[in-house]
């Protein structure tokens, strides 16, 4: 079968600049700027959005607003906001916050979870016990990330069966959805293809994402695989906003313009307005101050005159 009778007539675009793209600016961004970035991003037909993080301020100063910015940004019929959560504290968080949604985050790489999060990825699995039920329990959807499946910075490869693993242990805990994560943005097209074939013995499409760093350009080419192979959930950053402070030049996520872009010309509908998306890309760049890496951004949406 070819990607051509592969293709879907509409796929889902879980947006991560508030969270995925402000936790790695080196400021950190007033919450009222924040704010307008998620107004701009509902406007364009967004659906899927992860706010902020209630994770612990001294890890991630950026986003040490989270509390505030559930509480104050206008909800907005239609659109889920999530957000991402380490522990019981996270939820509790959640909980005051009015939110519907939290995203759990674990590595495949014992030393990449050690660094981020502090603890061994068997005791991160069993810390999750503390939030993926109860938050279920009180009415919460619960998505998990598995962070590096495509290599790790201080381990390098990564064998996808541990995350494989991870992920059975995070839907059976109750998560409604696992995002396959390529950290590094290192991957490329043949890995995916193997990645996601394994993943997909043993797990339906539905209950995976994927979540692209498109820091060496491969991005794209890893989508069209995963469209491929049957996934419809495809996480993105308006603008590609995020990468490393210190690493210039690195980026983000793949940007969502370049994503929609891609998408719609291929005839797969998001539900995304790429014009306003366009838009909300201005006021990311706006609000940290840069330019941005997305190819989009940089170019618009039509570059041929007339
Ligand atoms: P710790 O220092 O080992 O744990 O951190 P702790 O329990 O001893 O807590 C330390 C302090 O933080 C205490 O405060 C806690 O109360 C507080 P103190 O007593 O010192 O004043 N604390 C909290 N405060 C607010 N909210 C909380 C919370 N929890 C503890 N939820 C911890 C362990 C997990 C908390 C820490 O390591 C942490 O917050 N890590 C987050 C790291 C992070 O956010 N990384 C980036 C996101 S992951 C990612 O980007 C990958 C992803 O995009 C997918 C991909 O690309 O692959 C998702
Ligand atoms: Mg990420």
């Amino acid at each position: 079968m070819s990607l051509f009778d592969a293709l879907p007539a509409e796929v889902s675009v879980y947006e991560v600049s508030p969270r995925d793209g402000l936790q790695n600016e080196a400021v950190t961004v007033p919450t009222t700027r924040k704010v307008r970035l998620v107004e701009a991003l509902c406007a364009s037909g967004l659906r899927r959005i992860e706010v902020t993080s209630f994770v612990s301020p001294k890890w991630v100063p950026q986003l040490a607003d989270g509390d505030e910015i559930a509480r104050i940004t206008p909800r907005v019929e239609g659109v889920t906001f999530s957000a991402l959560c380490p522990n019981a504290r996270g939820l509790e968080r959640a909980l005051e916050g009015g939110m519907e949604e939290i995203a759990v985050f674990i590595s495949a790489s014992e030393t990449h979870n050690q660094k981020n999060v502090n603890k061994t990825v068997e005791d991160t699995l069993a810390g999750f016990r503390e939030v993926i039920g109860p938050a279920v329990a009180q009415g919460l959807r619960v998505r998990g990330y598995v962070s590096t499946l495509w290599g790790c910075p201080y381990e390098g490869d990564v064998d996808p069966r541990a995350g494989l693993q991870i992920a059975h242990e995070l839907l059976s805990q109750g998560c409604y959805q696992v995002s396959l994560g390529d950290t590094l943005g290192i991957g490329t097209p043949v890995q995916t293809q193997r990645i996601l074939s394994l993943f997909l013995s043993e797990i339906d499409a539905p209950q995976l994402a994927l979540h692209m760093h498109d820091t060496r350009g491969t991005a794209l080419a890893n989508i069209v695989v995963g469209l491929e192979q049957g996934i419809r959930t495809f996480d993105a950053s308006v603008g590609g906003l995020g990468g490393c402070p210190y690493a210039p030049g690195a980026a983000g996520n793949v940007a969502t313009e370049d994503l929609v872009f891609m998408l719609h010309g291929m005839g797969v509908s998001t539900g995304v307005d790429l014009e306003k998306l366009v838009q909300a890309g201005q006021v990311a760049a706006a609000i940290v101050g840069h330019e941005l890496p997305g190819k989009v951004h940089r170019a618009g949406v039509r570059s041929l005159p007339g």
